[in-house]
């Protein structure tokens, strides 16, 4: 490991951190971590370590499994960072609450990372500069809406950003590929990027989740964008000639206007649900965190 990272080193110039487990499998005893840590940061010249506080199963458990089932060991990394007090460490695992993330910090670790919880619940970190940084808050004037109406600017952009900056956690060049399969970038066979739009949609889907009428929301997103979708791969013909590169782009760009106008509607509906306050509360204010009734239940207004 110490040579991996030391050769990535050489030839990176950004800094190199490690993200590793608390241990994997038998070898889970602290001193073959601390162990690790100093051979690592001596002779492999790394300083920055993410630790996910739990140990790896890698006979029996599936990796979904591995991020719920060894337990948290928050007291590990704390040992971590007293006995190499030269080192920084940023803690990950389980964390939930800008409130969890802040008492973490204050047992001595430099940063935490927070994962599921910021996909699943990202209105969480609106308030993050001012509760974990005490900086004035920037987003004072954020609102759900705000954040839905920008989200709506970048629907109406998709084509430039999917065209240009194709990766695997963007989702269109695929689609781009099942429109114009001689478009540069666009010949990748890789399973992970999957013709969907889902994952552009998910931290829409996040952001009212548990909000009257977030259902509703969902449902009609997914439709239109789904119509649209099949729309565009119906006007080409499998066996007629390939699009052109501008022709593709031409089709994400009807997709991110279907899906812009789509959310219009979508939020009208969640407002017509009795969303409209949850919509508006500035990040900061002590409503704008609390979780109304979840949906369905006797005091949720029921929406077509
Ligand atoms: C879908 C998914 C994919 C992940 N992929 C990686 C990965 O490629 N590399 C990695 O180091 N961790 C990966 N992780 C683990 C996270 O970085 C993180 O360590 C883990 O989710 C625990 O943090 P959390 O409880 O805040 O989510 C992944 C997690 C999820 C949910």
């Amino acid at each position: 490991m110490a040579e991996i990272v030391s050769a990535m080193r050489a030839v990176s110039r950004v800094p190199v951190t490690v993200k590793c487990r608390i241990g994997v499998d038998d070898m889970d005893s602290y001193d073959a971590l601390h162990s690790f840590v100093a051979t690592v940061s001596q002779e492999g010249g790394v300083l920055h370590f993410v630790v996910h506080a739990r140990k790896a199963v890698l006979s029996g458990l599936s990796p979904a499994e591995n991020r719920s089932i060894p337990p948290l060991r928050y007291d590990v990394v704390y040992q971590l960072v007293r006995d190499f007090p030269q080192l920084r460490f940023t803690l990950n695992g389980g964390i939930k609450s800008l409130e969890e993330a802040r008492a973490h910090l204050q047992r001595g670790v430099s940063g935490v990372m927070i994962g599921r919880e910021a996909c699943a619940n990202p209105w969480m970190l609106a308030t993050a500069d001012q509760q974990i940084f005490g900086e004035p808050c920037p987003t004072a004037s954020v609102t759900r809406r705000s954040v839905l109406l920008q989200y709506r600017d970048y629907l109406l952009r998709l084509d430039e950003s999917l065209l240009l900056r194709p990766s695997v956690r963007n989702p269109m060049p695929a689609l781009l590929h099942s429109y114009a399969p001689s478009a540069p970038s666009a010949g990748r066979s890789d399973s992970l990027l999957t013709p969907s739009l889902a994952l552009v949609l998910r931290p829409l889907f996040a952001l009212v989740s548990g909000l009257p009428g977030a259902r509703q929301f969902r449902n009609s997103m997914a439709d239109a964008v789904a119509k649209q979708t099949a729309a565009l791969k119906g006007a080409h013909r499998p066996r007629g000639p390939s699009p052109s590169a501008s022709e593709a782009a031409a089709a994400c760009r009807a997709v991110g206007m279907a899906a812009a106008r789509a959310l219009d509607h979508a939020v009208e509906q969640l407002s017509a649900c009795g969303s409209g306050s949850y919509l508006d509360f500035p990040a900061h204010s002590s409503h704008a965190h609390t979780t109304p009734q979840p949906e369905g239940s006797s005091s949720t207004l029921r929406c077509g």
